[in-house]
């Protein structure tokens, strides 16, 4: 495996690690952290949103930040390697995917935000929370859809093949 691979694998770790992580946060707090938060007095429910929402706000943002670098590094790989290979639908089905992402990043900024908008966004948390959940099924049933469309690794089947110093293909 090429020093290239093992990058590009790496990269591809993270994007998942961003992503169960994003995923497996939303879900902790749509079904354990509000119902339990729901149950204590509102002084100290309203101290509890506070202190996690300080901390989950850097957990967000660290998130989106790998997500948008190794998905774009992803993506600049792939059509590298695999334009030939790649299907009519790979473009479109990938547009949909970055857009709903950033209607994903949008949500979850926001309800980890301060701002008034941050606010009244928060009085629908559940709400919000599942439809975070919902898009982020959508994301990786397209995500799991764009990876049949390639080999993992090894050599690309439109890459040029090798050639000696004498220029003979090996
Ligand atoms: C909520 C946000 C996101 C989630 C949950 C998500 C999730 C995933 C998952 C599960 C995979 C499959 C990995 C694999 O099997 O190798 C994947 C692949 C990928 N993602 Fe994301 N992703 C998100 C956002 C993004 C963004 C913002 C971009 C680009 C800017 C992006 C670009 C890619 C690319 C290029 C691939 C590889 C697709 C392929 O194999 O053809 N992702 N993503």
């Amino acid at each position: 495996m090429s020093a290239a691979e093992v990058f590009s694998l790496f990269s591809r770790w993270l994007h998942i690690m961003a992503a169960a992580t994003a995923v497996g946060g939303t879900i902790f707090a749509l079904c354990v952290a509000l119902p339990a938060a729901a149950e204590l007095p509102a002084d100290a429910r309203e101290a509890f949103h506070a202190a996690a929402r300080r901390r989950w706000s850097k957990i967000v943002m660290a998130a989106i930040t790998l997500l948008l670098l190794t998905g774009l590094f992803n993506y600049f790989v792939i059509k590298t390697n695999y334009k030939l290979l790649l299907p009519r639908w790979y473009e479109p089905a990938f547009g949909i995917k970055v857009l709903l992402a950033l209607a994903v990043f949008a949500i979850a900024s926001l309800l980890a935000g301060r701002t008034p908008l941050a606010q009244r966004l928060r009085t629908k948390s559940s709400l919000w929370l599942s439809t975070n959940l919902l898009l982020v099924a959508l994301i990786i049933a397209i995500s799991g859809l764009l990876r049949t469309t390639h080999p993992p690794t090894g050599p690309a089947p439109n890459a040029e093949p090798a050639k000696t110093a004498a220029g003979e293909k090996i």
